[in-house]
């Protein structure tokens, strides 16, 4: 099956793998997340317009390390990690917005994006073209694949790449379960040919005050951010919460190793999802799980990558050790 195909320029080539129906999912993932003993709302879900907005603003905090340690990492590393051989596909999992890559390309040898093809996943359309936009202006001849699909489904898709990274950066693993994780690494690792390697950014296990502080930040826009998940559930499924009903909660979880984000009832609250249709009642003091933000050590993503056949090439970080950039490798017996 080949996706839906638009072409933005001759450099640019744009296809749609989204099957399904985005209110069809949603229906289906609030219906179990709020009847369920724990309720959730996965954390796909924060990134309305407003919502990836929201978040970009967040990067830019000066308690939210994370993006600029893992874009100085970046910039160090660019020029060893491209080379420059006369062709590299760059595959991107969860682009987003084309910073992070341009700054790679800035950095590295391959001036005008010349030999170069980057090959980018995410499931929101405008993101994709505003990348390969600005993409394709900065670097006059550089090639855009635009994947808009999900890169936990639709990997498979692929056209066949040669001399390739493949690419997941801003600690988007984090995000993932143990399941997801394996199911994830096993696909790109199936993916990879000799040669190619997987660029993985993760952040670092470290002192709770810190990590605490990143999503706990003193302008409150991580607060903001949390309670948008809510703005798209009202909207998507005719919800009516409030959102001062609910305050942000973030907190270290030391034995799992993961940052915690939910929404507490200040109140007692009934919410009605009109299109379901469904009623929810939640108590006072009640939470609502939004997202998982896992720390990683070595050794953690050692044995998360050994049974999907990849190993560590390199491990790129900063002085203080709190981001890495990863170099992953496929072992082929
Ligand atoms: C985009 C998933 C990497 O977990 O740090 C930022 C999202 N949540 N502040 C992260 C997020 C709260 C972010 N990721």
């Amino acid at each position: 099956m080949k996706g839906k195909k638009q072409v933005l320029n001759s450099r640019c080539e744009i296809y749609n793998y989204l099957d399904y129906s985005f209110a069809d999912h949603l229906v289906q993932d609030i219906t179990l997340g709020m009847t369920g003993k724990k309720k959730y709302i996965p954390s796909k879900y924060f990134y309305d317009l407003n919502g990836s907005q929201l978040f970009e603003e967040i990067c830019t905090l000066p308690e939210y390390y994370l993006t600029r340690t893992e874009i100085s990492i970046l910039e160090n590393i660019a020029p060893y990690i491209i080379g420059s051989s006369s062709q590299i596909d760059l595959v991107e999992m969860g682009s987003g917005s084309d910073t992070k890559i341009a700054r790679l390309i800035r950095a590295s040898s391959y001036l005008q994006g010349e030999g170069i093809r980057y090959i980018a996943f995410d499931v929101s359309e405008s993101a994709l073209y505003e990348a390969a936009r600005c993409l394709t202006s900065q670097f006059p001849r550089i090639q855009v694949l635009g994947y808009v699909a999900d890169f936990t489904r639709h990997l498979h898709h692929l056209p066949h790449v040669e001399n390739t990274i493949f690419i997941l950066l801003g600690s988007t693993i984090g995000n993932f379960t143990d399941e997801e994780m394996y199911t994830l690494f096993c696909d790109v690792s199936r993916a990879m040919n000799p040669g190619d390697r997987f660029l993985l950014g993760i952040d670092m296990v470290k002192d709770p005050v810190i990590l605490e502080a990143a999503y706990n930040d003193s302008l409150g826009i991580t607060a903001e951010f949390n309670k948008n998940i809510l703005n798209v559930i009202n909207r998507e499924v005719s919800a009516d919460f409030e959102l001062d009903d609910f305050d942000h909660l973030a907190f270290y979880n030391t034995g799992r190793e993961q940052i915690e984000m939910h929404l507490v009832a200040n109140r007692p609250v009934t919410v009605i999802f009109e299109k379901i249709p469904l009623t929810v009642h939640i108590k006072k003091g009640e939470s609502i799980f939004t997202e998982i933000s896992r720390k990683f050590s070595r050794k953690r993503i050692e044995d998360t990558i050994r049974p999907c056949n990849l190993k560590i090439n390199a491990w790129h970080t900063d002085p203080d050790r709190w981001f890495s950039l990863v170099e992953l490798s496929k072992v082929f017996q």
